[in-house]
């Protein structure tokens, strides 16, 4: 009896809570509308490059080849977003027009290697091949042939390319930027997207000046372009009213900042909006937009901190002592600190060479920061000294247990 009726509190218990949660009015109208994944129907100040787009793929619905193209720009500037929503109108086109139109949409780093590359490329023209066991160059040759027996206008996306090209070199576009020549019904043409331009060094020109037929340049966007996508995102998003013009203003300005970067102001609206939900408020407020940034790029230092190679953390966790000590050291002190913690682990030190080129890398990634001091008629010498809010960093160290052993809580 007693079991029963205590179960009996409980649940009602529970069920008074899930009320209480599920009563709730949340912010959100609709929370995916600001999810990294969510692709937008409407993209304001796209309007060149979409056309450009189209102009340049129109010829795969009128079963001729379209030249190759390449997309490039900084993050967060809607290449993707942009090649998304052309090729999905261009499908639905295709539909009506009855062609055989694929557009196969591949993120070059999140396949990670060619194999996979070429095999998910084969799945989409729905040809299947077998997950690994493959030479690339068979996958490649029972995709012509496929394409040889059965005719289709194909527009390939190769997104985040450098990545690719970076590890593997250019074969593989190598191949398929001739690949036309290989079948006579079938037609493809060939997108490679990137933000780092770098991996053009890395290709034969033959097969550069073939990628590059056409080139479509995504600029950064200014505040008030920012403004305009944040309002439509707004509306998809939040209820009437969650937020004011002034504190979106605020959000177009802090993310146009650095260079105006889409994902970074929308991003920001999102934390915020999660922050101003936590505190049980109706609005989202300027102190919940400068929280936001503050807790987005902890979680970036936290991120860059903890994925560092070992001897990087190692010398992070030498400042991170000095720090907590209130001392400034000097390199020369620095490196005698990596040197004791790196022989208490048995771990092959580097040299003060390869070290003082991992403290470059940290000063560049903005975790450290380096003054050169006058000492006199002692020289100079050069001081070192962590440069981002503490927290996340010694988080980040001390999720490594080897490490932990040497940081205060
Ligand atoms: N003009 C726009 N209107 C609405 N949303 C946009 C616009 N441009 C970009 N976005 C949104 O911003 C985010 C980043 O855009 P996108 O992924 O297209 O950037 P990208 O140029 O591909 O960046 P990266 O080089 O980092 O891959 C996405 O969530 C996208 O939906
Ligand atoms: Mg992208």
């Amino acid at each position: 009896m007693y079991a029963g009726s205590y179960s009996l509190d409980s649940s009602s218990e529970i069920e008074k809570y899930l009320d209480s949660l599920l009563s709730k009015r949340s912010i959100f109208k609709n929370r995916d509308a600001l999810r990294p994944d969510f692709t937008p129907d409407f993209l304001p100040h796209r309007e060149n490059e979409l056309r450009r787009l189209s102009e340049i793929f129109a010829p795969l619905l009128l079963n001729s080849k379209p030249s190759n193209a390449l997309l490039f720009g900084k993050t967060g500037t809607g290449k993707t977003a942009s090649i998304k929503l052309v090729s999905k109108i261009m499908l639905q086109k295709s539909r009506e027009k009855n062609i055989n139109f694929i557009a196969s949409y591949i993120n070059c780093r999140l396949e990670g290697t060619e194999y996979r590359i070429l095999s998910s490329f084969a799945n989409s023209l729905n040809l299947q091949v077998p997950f690994t066991g493959l030479a690339t160059e068979e996958v490649l040759k029972r995709i012509t042939s496929y394409l040889q027996k059965v005719p289709a206008n194909v527009l390939l996306i190769l997104d985040e390319v450098d990545t690719l090209v970076k590890s593997f070199g250019d074969d593989i576009l190598y191949e398929l930027s001739r690949i036309n020549e290989t079948f006579s019904n079938s037609r493809l043409a060939l997108v490679v997207i990137s933000n780092d331009l770098s991996f053009k060094e890395f290709l034969d020109p033959r097969v550069l000046s073939s990628l590059s037929e056409e080139e479509v340049l995504f600029k950064p966007y200014t505040a008030e372009e920012l403004k305009d996508i944040l309002n439509a995102r707004v509306e998809l998003a939040f209820y009437e009213n969650v937020i004011s013009k002034e504190v979106l203003n605020l959000v177009a300005a802090m993310s146009a900042s650095e260079h105006g970067d889409a994902r970074r102001a929308l991003n920001l609206l999102r934390v915020a909006g999660e922050i101003a939900e936590r505190r049980n408020s109706p609005t989202i407020t300027e102190q919940d937009v400068r929280e936001a940034s503050l807790k987005i790029e902890e979680d970036q230092v936290f991120e860059i901190s903890r994925t560092l190679p070992l001897h990087s953390r190692l010398l992070l966790t030498a400042l991170l002592i000095f720090n907590q000590n209130n001392q400034v050291p000097s390199s020369g002190e620095l490196f005698n600190k990596y040197k004791s913690l790196a022989s208490s682990l048995r771990i092959q030190e580097l040299t003060y060479r390869r070290v003082s080129m991992l403290l470059n890398e940290l000063e560049m990634l903005g975790l450290i920061q380096s003054k050169v001091q006058n000492m006199g008629r002692h020289g100079r010498t050069r001081k070192m000294k962590l440069a981002t809010p503490l927290e996340p960093i010694r988080k980040a160290l001390s999720s490594d247990a080897m490490l932990a052993q040497f940081i205060s809580k």
